[in-house]
């Protein structure tokens, strides 16, 4: 009885889901993109990722005029460097962005507990946070140039920077934003998920017919995006408009009041698994869609993802494409869907052998083994020259998965390029590695490995404890500095950045729940970024009053090497304290 009934609801659903597709006309602000004329004064669509925009150049030196004044007040104010110490290392009143110390943050993934924590690690970096800048890192998110995310860290960043970079207090108080009470769907209980939320299913499933009208191939990621922007954003409208484009004309990103954002995802372009030998990372910034990665080599203007593009040139002057670059979308290809809740849908679709078939014709043209990537139709690197892999460059078609899919989840390839010249990472480990949901180190890991193959051969990374190590020697429970020594580290491509790495534990809280936990009551969820501020600030700066200083003799390392600085006593000491070196 129960099964039958199951059977004739889903069967309403997809009914209903149908019409849904071809009542997609009368909308104007709408989640698909747009088709306008292409803007007569642009010749190239493409460049070669040789070095950084012309873009992100200028914009950098808006932001080295207001980071640089903040990291001098953060050394002043929350360390025991004396003045003399750095003040000849910070141009103070110089946009010379060669001559800025760079920091970079670095938020992994994780599911909804890696954007919890990585919440509250940021919260302690941010001097508009209450007691931030007393127990905490407070001022270190304003001194920073770079902020990545990737899949869940990238749903903490978006929504931080889709909301005209509102602080995580603020975030938490207002309301709307990160309601995580009621979970998109209970694992292996259709009948219950279709009367908890039916309404909301056949809406995102409508919306997402609207792309496909306008003839776009869809897919389930673009259905797990309108179901996220719901937590993502405070209304339908700014989760339709938020483009990653858009935020060129977002006050607080053009005056550069923010560090510059970067969603960190990969390409699949078949059913084959991804390895760090032959994964394609790709960047999302405001600018710009691309990779570093040999295989791609290019960057596409951000605005015009969707374009029909061949080797950069639009196909027809007439028909530019607009909004492909959905901020909802590509923070939800940025994570693995079936793993997140929606494989119990599938399985029970699955189970419905007529039900799946026509689900699949739902998402026509689509491959099923692309049904869980973010289609990127048309290949924006269509024949591009640079690419030098073929695959990549002649397929119509490809898809945009996870970042962490070759194990790297923490996004640390766009800010160990030498061309951004980042000074210092501090990369936030809310991975779930250990049997228990703790992180290991293995996205570093990955990434020190990746940089012996051809397509991590720019993103330089310094050596590391191993896994085993990390765990038994209890790295993973507390922060540790890697790459202290930039003369030990010449046989790397160019020197990387000094790392910080900070692995999410328990301070307050058992922080470590596990991945695919999408619902989280409103106590539990202020105890997730409670815990993580204590991470990220050492336990409210209690654990180790002098932690605040150890971090301004680690973010001032680099430059002090490039001019030959010795470093101070006390600088000497904190080093000994954090930094491993391989023996
Ligand atoms: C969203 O886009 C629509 C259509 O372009 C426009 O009418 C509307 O004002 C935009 N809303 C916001 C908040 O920008
Ligand atoms: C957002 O777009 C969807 C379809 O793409 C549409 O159904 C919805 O009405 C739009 N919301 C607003 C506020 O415009
Ligand atoms: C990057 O290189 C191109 C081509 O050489 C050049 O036109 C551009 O100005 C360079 N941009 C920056 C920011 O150096
Ligand atoms: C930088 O400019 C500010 C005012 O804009 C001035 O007070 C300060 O003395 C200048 N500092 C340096 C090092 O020139
Ligand atoms: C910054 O460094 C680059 C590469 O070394 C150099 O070409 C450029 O002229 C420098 N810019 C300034 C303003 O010093
Ligand atoms: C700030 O810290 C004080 C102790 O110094 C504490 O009493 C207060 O609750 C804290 N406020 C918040 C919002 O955490
Ligand atoms: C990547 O390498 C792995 C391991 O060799 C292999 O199983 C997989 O098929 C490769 N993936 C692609 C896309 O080539
Ligand atoms: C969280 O960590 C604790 C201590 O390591 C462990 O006992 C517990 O099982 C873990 N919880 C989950 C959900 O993995
Ligand atoms: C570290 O995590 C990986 C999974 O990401 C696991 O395979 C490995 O066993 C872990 N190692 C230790 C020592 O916990
Ligand atoms: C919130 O969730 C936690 C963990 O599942 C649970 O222990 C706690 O009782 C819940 N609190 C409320 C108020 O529901
Ligand atoms: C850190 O400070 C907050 C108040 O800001 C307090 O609620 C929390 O218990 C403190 N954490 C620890 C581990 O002492
Ligand atoms: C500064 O040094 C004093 C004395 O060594 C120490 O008590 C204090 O905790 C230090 N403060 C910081 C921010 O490192």
């Amino acid at each position: 009885m129960k099964n039958s009934l199951v059977v004739l609801q889903v069967l309403l659903l997809l009914a209903n889901l149908s019409q849904a597709f071809t009542r997609y006309d009368s909308l104007q602000s709408n989640y698909a993109p747009s088709y306008v004329s292409c803007p007569s004064d642009k010749d190239d669509y493409t460049r070669k990722a040789s070095n950084l925009s012309d873009s992100e150049q200028s914009w950098l030196e808006k932001r080295t005029a207001k980071s640089q004044p903040a990291l001098y007040e953060f050394l002043k104010y929350k360390t025991n460097l004396s003045e003399s110490e750095y003040k000849d290392l910070i141009p103070l009143n110089s946009t010379n962005t060669n001559e800025s110390i760079k920091v970079a943050l670095s938020f992994s993934g994780g599911g909804s507990r890696a954007m919890l924590c990585g919440a509250g690690q940021i919260a302690a970096l941010d001097n508009r946070v209450t007691n931030a800048t007393e127990h905490g890192l407070g001022g270190l998110l304003q001194a920073s140039t770079y902020l990545a995310g990737l899949s869940g860290g990238n749903w903490m960043v978006g929504t931080m920077v889709f909301n005209q970079f509102q602080s995580i207090q603020d975030i938490l108080n207002g309301g709307k934003i990160w309601d995580l009470e009621v979970p998109f769907y209970e694992s292996g209980t259709i009948a219950h998920h279709l009367r908890a939320s039916y309404y909301a299913w056949k809406d995102w499933i409508y919306q997402v017919g609207t792309k496909q009208e306008s003839g776009f191939s869809v897919s389930m990621v673009d259905i797990w995006a309108r179901a996220l922007s719901t937590r993502f954003f405070d209304n339908d409208d700014a989760a339709n408009n938020s483009t990653f484009s858009s935020l060129r004309d977002m006050d607080t990103f053009a005056n550069a009041e923010m560090p510059f954002p970067i969603s960190v995802s990969q390409i699949k372009y078949d059913s084959n698994e991804l390895t760090i030998a032959n994964s394609t990372i790709v960047e999302s910034n405001p600018f710009e869609f691309g990779s570093w990665d040999a295989d791609a080599n290019t960057f596409v203007d951000m605005k015009y993802v969707g374009t029909s593009l061949v080797d950069g040139k639009p196909v027809d002057s007439t028909q530019c494409v607009e909004k492909f670059d959905n901020g909802g979308f590509l923070m939800a290809v940025s994570s693995n869907i079936w793993s997140m809740g929606l494989s119990s849908v599938k399985e029970d679709i699955e189970k419905i052998g007529i039900l799946y078939d026509m689900f699949k014709r739902a998402f026509t043209s689509i491959e099923e083994n692309m049904l869980d990537a973010g289609i990127l139709q048309p290949n924006p690197f269509f024949l591009t020259t640079w690419a030098s892999n073929f695959a990549f460059k002649n397929r119509q078609t490809l898809g945009l998965v996870d970042g962490g899919q070759d194990l790297q989840n923490l996004p640390m390839e766009p800010l160990l390029v030498e061309q951004r010249g980042v000074d210092v990472i501090l990369a936030y480990d809310n991975s779930g590695d250990t049997d228990d949901n703790w992180p290991n180190a293995t996205a570093l890991t990955a990434t020190y490995h990746r940089q012996f193959y051809a397509n991590g051969a720019n993103a330089p990374m310094p050596p590391l404890p191993s896994e085993s190590e990390m765990v038994s020697q209890g790295y993973n429970k507390k922060p540790v500095f890697l790459g202290c020594d930039s003369s030990k580290l010449t046989n790397l491509s160019s020197v990387p950045p000094l790392i910080v790495y900070n692995p999410n534990r328990a301070y307050s809280l058992n922080s470590n729940y596990t991945t695919m936990k999408m619902a989280y009551n409103e106590t539990l969820k202020r105890q997730m970024v409670q815990n993580g501020f204590e991470v990220a600030s050492m336990r409210n700066l209690t654990e180790d009053t002098e932690f605040s200083t150890c971090i301004g003799c680690a973010i001032i390392r680099r430059k002090q090497e490039r001019l030959g600085i010795e470093q101070s006593e006390q600088c000497q000491k904190c080093f000994s304290r954090y930094c491993w070196e391989q023996s």
